[in-house]
């Protein structure tokens, strides 16, 4: 956990990143992979020969890959166009078969398709192993409890919010659960993506990468454990995780910059005698080519400034999209058993696991 230097003032809540990118696969993603897999194996769902089947952009499958190089899995990892030339070559440099999809879903995203072809791949390998990271409740459990405890005991008893990205919903599930039984006087602030719909809203196309999803997902449980949501822009992100690298050292991913932005904002709310965490999921070294790239910004028509001033101007310009997302859920309970999830029955509570 680091705490910022230069980018909050005197009159501002000070503001601690918790650098995810120091686990051993350089993700967040290390933990529910390590946790999935080691349940299995427990559970005798996974062993000697096996073979682990994951939809990833590119995060939880580079740790899926590490593990199963670490313990003799073959790993078959689904991509898309989106995931970037770096994270392709980790994955292979590990070991992993990657499967690149170009078929775009209903929303325009390609999780869809890639979940439906990890699901057929499992029903036809034998001795296969989706660990299904958008469907399983495990992801959301390793966060709760090893994310979360970290996370509250670190920031000390002056945390006041905590902000997190949002996607499959594993970070902000298992954390939000745990501040919800343990320090419930902490607000849970969830950060998406603008055209992502995971809080409903309208669809489009956007550039953050490992955040959004178009529905919302069930290791998101229960949004009433949220007290507000924002929805950020690509340019807001990635000014955020420039001016975190330029200006106080620290080099992390597209995500870290959109929840960089709404910490800020709550940091001039709270003021000085409380603190703001949030959660860099990744290290910025995955996105030297793009969003570290002027060439790269400056062809999907994005600014190329890493100006202090124009970040606390668009900070001053966010507003939460919702102060009561349980009223914009968009769930799709039919979804897992459409795609042929192996997880379908944890769409509903009976089928989730223990705590
Ligand atoms: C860089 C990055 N940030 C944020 C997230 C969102 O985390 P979660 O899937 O736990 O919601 C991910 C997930 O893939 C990610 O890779």
């Amino acid at each position: 956990m680091v705490r910022l230097q230069r980018l909050t003032g005197a009159h501002d809540a000070p503001v601690l990143v918790k650098l995810e990118r120091s686990n051993p696969g350089g993700s967040i993603k290390d933990r529910p992979a390590w946790h999935i897999v080691r349940q299995a194996e427990e559970d005798g769902r996974l062993g000697p020969g096996g073979t682990i089947i994951e939809s990833s952009s590119g995060n939880f499958g580079i740790s899926l890959a590490m593990i199963g190089a670490a313990r003799g899995y073959r790993v078959i990892i689904i991509v898309d166009p989106k995931t970037t030339a770096t994270n392709l070559a980790m994955l292979r440099t590990f070991g992993a078969e990657v499967i690149v999809v170009d078929e775009q879903d209903d929303t325009g995203s390609y999780h869809k398709t890639r979940i439906a072809l990890a699901n057929k791949l499992h029903r036809e390998i034998e001795g296969s192993f989706r660990p299904d990271q958008c469907f399983n409740p495990l992801n959301a459990r390793a966060h709760y409890r090893g994310t979360a405890v970290e996370l509250v005991d670190q920031a000390g008893p002056e945390l006041a919010a905590v902000v997190l990205t949002v996607s499959t919903g594993g970070q902000l599930g298992g954390v939000s659960r745990y501040l919800r039984e343990h320090a419930p006087q902490v607000h849970v602030v969830g950060v998406d993506a603008i055209g992502s719909t995971i809080f409903g809203g309208t669809s489009g196309p956007y550039l953050i990468p490992g955040v959004g999803l178009g529905w919302t997902p069930i290791n998101l449980d229960d949004l009433a454990r949220l007290d507000s949501v924002y929805k950020v822009a690509d340019e807001d992100a990635f000014l955020g995780c420039r001016v975190l690298a330029r200006h106080e050292g620290i080099l992390v991913g597209g995500s870290t910059g959109a929840a960089l932005c709404v910490a800020l904002r709550l940091a001039r709310h709270y003021g000085p005698d409380h603190c703001v965490a949030l959660v860099a999921a990744d290290s910025g070294e995955r996105y030297l080519q793009t969003i570290y790239d002027d060439g790269w910004l400056t062809s999907h028509g994005l600014s190329v400034t890493t100006s202090t001033v124009e970040l606390h101007r668009r900070v001053d310009r966010l507003r939460p999209y919702s102060n009561h997302p349980v009223d914009t859920a968009n769930y799709r309970p039919e979804l897992a058993a459409e795609l042929g999830s192996p997880n379908g029955r944890c769409a509903t509570a009976a089928g989730r696991p223990r705590w």
